[in-house]
């Protein structure tokens, strides 16, 4: 009977993942919501307007539909370093593990960022910041760790931070609230837009950031908050809220990351609420199947960074997450960093695998192969990161 069940189980869910389209020639016509028209019609037509009308309306509409909100009080935040090694990478880095504590109410909770500085720079270096959920032991400098490969981003001139999503809230659909939510933050648990998973994760590399502004070997005006898949979800969301942070790169983020929700290819919100409902809000469940009454599309998360920049990282075989997807809301946000006087004129198509795009502030590439972060996508997000912080004098 038990195993009768199971079978059952196991029926839904994979028939609930393959029903998932990824025919091309399935996927329906959408309209996207108007990026440069406010909610009372007015016509948004510069800088200004975006930033005092459309931006916090649009930045709502995301709190209130899909992420939740971000607190950003808190009573007191302190830092410790409790490792510190000069000599790492054969003298190349200087490694610290960093306690970040921060209060609220007198309650504490604390996030060991780990971070790897070059030694061989002449100025304080701009900061790859990871939203990490693959677990700590994932942020170690071995050679063959691709996925955060420390001594290529070092030589490269660049400083290699990151945190354990646990340490803020773990990916887990029941106790995601044991960190910040329920010792920092409880209100929100039963806010219906309160803070979820995603949300938390950015407010977490929120917290490194402010490390980093104290670290006078970092340069905290270049940080470049990096996330895989659901970390390059988080990447985004905190981008926009976080306008300290330089550059977001989402690495295959996918549905609900960099992926246009309406076209109906790869994950739906149907699936991704069903599967990681502690994501998101609650109200987000009911667009599944129902993306066309969504508020906001995806193009418009990308649209809150500018006028600074955005990486969209995808892979040829991760139709889940969608590549075209991506790279048409990557287009699709274009006119709003035009309205900062920048004209990104990204191709109307995608890109051949493995061919980097990029039309500042904006870049783009498909890699061959599988959902993975790995040392071809990091060196496309250097080569990036240089053109736009045009940092190549920054070498000794
Ligand atoms: C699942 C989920 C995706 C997510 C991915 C990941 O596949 O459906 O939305 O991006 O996990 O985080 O690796």
């Amino acid at each position: 009977m038990k195993i009768h069940l199971l079978y059952i189980l196991l029926f839904t869910f994979t028939t609930a993942i393959f029903a998932q389209n990824t025919d091309e020639s399935k996927v329906g016509s959408y309209v996207l919501p108007e990026l440069l028209r406010a909610q009372n019609g007015e016509e948004i037509n510069s800088s200004e307007k975006w930033n005092t009308i459309r931006r916090p309306e649009i930045l709502k509409l995301f709190e209130d539909n899909v992420y939740g909100q971000v607190p950003d009080s808190f009573d007191k935040i302190e830092f410790k370093v409790l490792e510190q090694n000069n000599n790492a990478l054969t003298g190349k880095a200087t490694f610290k593990k960093v306690a970040i504590y921060v209060v609220r109410n007198k309650k504490i909770i604390t996030i060991q960022a780990h971070l790897y500085i070059p030694n061989n720079v002449k100025k304080p270096a701009p900061v790859f910041l990871t939203i990490n959920h693959r677990g700590g032991e994932t942020m170690n400098p071995s050679p063959d760790n691709e996925f955060w490969p420390v001594e290529e981003v070092i030589n490269s001139g660049y400083a290699m931070a990151g945190f354990d999503v646990k340490d803020v809230a773990p990916d887990h659909k029941t106790q995601y609230v044991n960190q910040i939510l329920t010792k920092l933050y409880p209100e929100h648990i039963s806010q219906p837009n309160g803070m979820r998973a995603l949300g938390a994760w950015g407010w977490g590399a929120g917290r490194v950031i402010d490390y980093l502004e104290t670290d006078t070997a970092v340069d905290a005006k270049k940080v470049i908050v990096v996330g895989h898949s659901r970390g390059g979800k988080a990447a985004l969301w905190c981008g926009a809220q976080d306008q300290r942070v330089a550059m977001a790169v989402s690495n295959e983020s996918g549905n609900s990351g960099a992926k246009l929700s309406r076209r109906n290819f790869g994950e739906s919100v149907e699936v991704i609420t069903r599967n990681f409902p502690h994501w998101f809000i609650p109200k987000y469940a009911e667009y599944a199947n129902n993306e066309h009454n969504l508020p906001i599309d995806q193009h418009m998360l990308l649209a809150l960074l500018a006028p600074r920049a955005v990486y969209v990282a995808s892979a040829a075989e991760d139709s889940w997450a969608d590549p075209k997807g991506q790279y048409l809301a990557l287009a699709a946000a274009q006119p709003v960093f035009g309205l900062y006087d920048f004209k990104p004129n990204l191709p109307d198509n995608m890109p051949p695998d493995n061919e980097q795009v990029i039309h500042l502030p904006l870049g783009f590439h498909n890699r061959d192969g599988g959902h993975d972060m790995n040392l071809f996508d990091w060196r496309q997000f250097v080569k990036f990161a240089d053109e736009y912080f045009k940092k190549n004098n920054n070498k000794k």
